[in-house]
């Protein structure tokens, strides 16, 4: 190793460190740089613009004046390609393709002679992977979002993807809305670029970032299109810098303290619970776990304070003119770490000052009048769920928090596609429905398919909610009584695998228990006749079978945790 900096960082060895980076700058001339260029410290910036990435559309933008910042402080940009994942474009889900991307992003970050990265992410896994890569590589890295969409205003109403795609999609479902209707509200939904417009997962991970310090406060919630949108990215540019000349590794900013934080912010939000098993993630790349009784301590004592989508009534833009992140953490400032430091050293307390001038008291909730007096979030324990379950109680039904009744089991995805709009399917408006074998070990990848859909007999019968379980995740932009991240998972041997319909099971929010009601004689004669579905041979999938933890830990890859996860 040597402490070489810039374009010198991470130079072949051949026995000639001397000719290994003379071939680079020869080689780096060609693009046309000069030497005083090339001699200037080096900021990377991660590009994940794509073609199949509708989120990102601005990233070309937002990487020149990342460039422009960089130059103004005396840096070198340079631009790489990292994978990009956008929900809607990946099969079988993007959660698959996450720590993908993060072993894509750490390995890059790596391998090339960069000084201070700034990782311009967005869409949903993007920002996760970039900060366990971040993590995980070591070295200084700013993050900075796309931004959110902005509301399309259409008819007397708003819409922004993706809360009211899926309750678009329900009335459809239950015959309320035409087929010609719900065409023409398809290119009505996502109008312009950015990020999802309410709190689903993309938002929620970049307040969580910001909280952790990776970027400023009003950074997570400015508008894709907005223009201090580009100045935030020269500022990403400029921090970048910043860190060269005052390094703080990624990893000084994930503590036990920064991550309870993040957590208190994603309860206060009503946040997407796929960004608990990001922060998890996140977290286990610097040995840091989350507690899922911890959670439950902080979501008891947690106000949810934003009134957004999907859980309340508006949508990102309407956050950041409200008084955004800042807002928020003000609110809160009693139950936060204050001492928790940025990129630039600046304490939280600093941040946060005085809260900014103004506060839409109509989106951010003043202490004395929260959205809900208890977080969003819950975790559940019980003889279906030994290693625990989360719910969303504040996008659930309360007169569904304590439920027990006979479920309608769903094995796989597939089952689920074949049987759920079967009018011969023998299931009633109080019924569990319950879908396994859709775990982060399954060949679906963990998908956002726990937002089982009500069947269509119900839905035309005016059903709007029911209780629904599975070892899968659900899009943070949905709602409803949707138990999630069942671990262990079917596919690893957890009890959900022995669960066949007609069994009894009991959800109790009030003493966060998740049970399977059939005795241990009949699950040991089930355990004995069960088996894993055969392993997938080769590539990636085979790599994820064998590696990845459960939801509890992040489904990160063993592998990749310090230590190699031993
Ligand atoms: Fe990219 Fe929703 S599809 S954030």
């Amino acid at each position: 190793m040597t402490d070489a900096k810039g374009l010198g960082r991470n130079a072949a060895n051949y026995g000639d460190r001397d000719f290994a980076l003379y071939l680079r700058r020869s080689f780096a001339k060609s693009m046309g740089y000069s030497r005083e260029a090339l001699d200037r410290p080096v900021v990377g910036i991660a590009d994940t613009g794509s073609d199949l990435n509708n989120c990102h559309r601005t990233a070309p933008e937002l990487i020149e004046a990342v460039k422009r910042g960089v130059l103004m402080a005396g840096g070198l940009p340079l631009a790489f390609p990292t994978i990009s994942l956008c929900e809607p474009f990946l099969s079988p889900c993007s959660m698959h393709y996450r720590n993908l991307m993060a072993l894509d992003t750490e390995a890059m970050i790596a391998a090339q002679p960069m000084d201070a990265v700034v990782l311009v992410g967005g869409c949903d896994k993007t920002v996760p992977a970039q900060l366990m890569a971040a993590a995980s590589a070591g070295v200084p890295a700013v993050q900075l979002v796309v931004g959110p969409m902005s509301a399309n205003r259409f008819q007397g109403e708003r819409l922004a993807a993706c809360t009211d795609c899926r309750r678009y999609w329900a009335r459809y479902r239950a015959g309320e809305v035409s087929q010609a209707r719900i065409e023409e509200v398809e290119g009505s939904l996502a109008t312009t670029a950015g990020t999802c417009g309410v709190m689903g997962t993309a938002s929620t991970m970049a307040c969580i970032a910001a909280t952790l310090g990776f970027m400023p406060l009003e950074a997570a919630s400015i508008p894709a299109t907005h223009a201090d949108r580009l100045r935030a990215a020269e500022e990403a540019g400029a921090q970048a810098v910043r860190l060269i000349h005052k390094p703080v590794p990624p990893a000084a900013l994930i503590t036990e303290k920064s991550v309870e934080n993040a957590l208190r912010v994603l309860l206060a939000l009503g946040g997407s619970t796929n960004a608990l098993v990001h922060l998890a993630a996140i977290a286990g790349r610097c040995g840091v776990a989350v507690d899922y009784r911890r959670l439950n301590a902080l979501s008891d004592s947690t106000p949810v304070l934003v009134d957004l989508k999907p859980t309340g009534e508006g949508y990102m833009e309407d956050f950041h003119a409200a008084g955004g992140m800042r807002a928020l953490l003000h609110e809160i400032r009693d139950l936060l770490h204050l001492d928790c430091a940025d990129l630039d050293g600046r304490s939280l307390a600093e941040r946060i000052g005085d809260g900014p001038a103004f506060v839409d008291r109509a989106v951010i909730k003043p202490r004395g009048a929260p959205v809900s007096p208890v977080g969003g979030l819950v975790a559940l324990f019980g003889t279906l769920a030994p290693e625990g379950a989360i719910l969303k109680r504040s996008a659930a039904t309360p007169a569904l928090f304590e439920h027990e009744a006979r479920c309608v089991v769903f094995d796989g995805l597939e089952d689920l596609a074949r049987r759920i709009d079967d009018e011969a399917l023998e299931v009633t408006p109080s019924d569990i429905l319950i879908l396994k074998g859709a775990g982060p070990l399954s060949a679906a990848g963990m998908p956002e398919a726990g937002y089982l859909p009500i069947p269509k007999k119900l839905a035309r019968q005016g059903v709007k909610d029911m209780v629904r379980m599975s070892d899968c995740r659900m899009s943070g932009t949905a709602f409803g009584t949707v138990v999630l991240h069942i671990a262990p998972e079917a596919v690893a041997g957890g009890p959900l695998a022995l669960v066949e319909t007609g069994d009894r099971v009991r959800l109790s929010v009030a003493e966060r228990r998740l049970d399977l009601l059939v005795d241990e004689a009949t699950l040991a004669a089930r355990r004995a006749r069960w088996s894993p579905p055969p392993a997938p041979a080769r590539g990636w999938d085979a790599l994820v079978r064998r590696e990845v933890l459960q939801a509890p830990q992040g489904a990160d890859l063993r592998f990749l945790l310090p230590g190699g996860g031993a």
